[in-house]
């Protein structure tokens, strides 16, 4: 899909990028993000954002916590390498949420 957009200039937009309201723990707890925020000193949330931004995603997380806000924009002072993506892409389940 991502290959077929970009002949029209056209970027994806991750919905529910941390997951979705009430269903963000299991990808906050996920044993290869844990794995890699400490490789970084990151939260969850900066590595699956920073994913979706190296991924060439369009990512717009929601938060009503002023913390999370600072913290959900503080993403661009580091990098994940080919490495670590490959590793998070592992996690996709192929899972639709709805349908268009
Ligand atoms: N157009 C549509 O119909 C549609 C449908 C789906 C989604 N969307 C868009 O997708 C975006 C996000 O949707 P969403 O808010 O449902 O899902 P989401 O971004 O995947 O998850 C939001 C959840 O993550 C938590 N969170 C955010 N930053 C955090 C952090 N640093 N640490 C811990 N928890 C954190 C938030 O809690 P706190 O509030 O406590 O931070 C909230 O519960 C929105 O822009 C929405 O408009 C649009």
């Amino acid at each position: 899909m991502k290959a077929h957009i970009a002949k029209y200039s056209t970027v994806m937009e991750s919905w529910f990028p941390l997951g979705g309201r009430g269903d963000t723990q299991t990808l906050f707890n996920a044993p290869t993000i844990i794995a890699i925020t400490k490789a970084h000193g990151k939260s969850s949330a900066q590595i699956i954002i920073r994913w979706h931004l190296q991924a060439g995603n369009i990512a717009i997380p929601g938060s009503s916590n002023e913390k999370h806000i600072i913290e959900d924009a503080s993403v661009w002072d580091f990098s994940l390498t080919d490495d670590e993506m490959s590793r998070l892409a592992t996690i996709n389940k192929d899972r639709r949420n709805a349908n268009y």
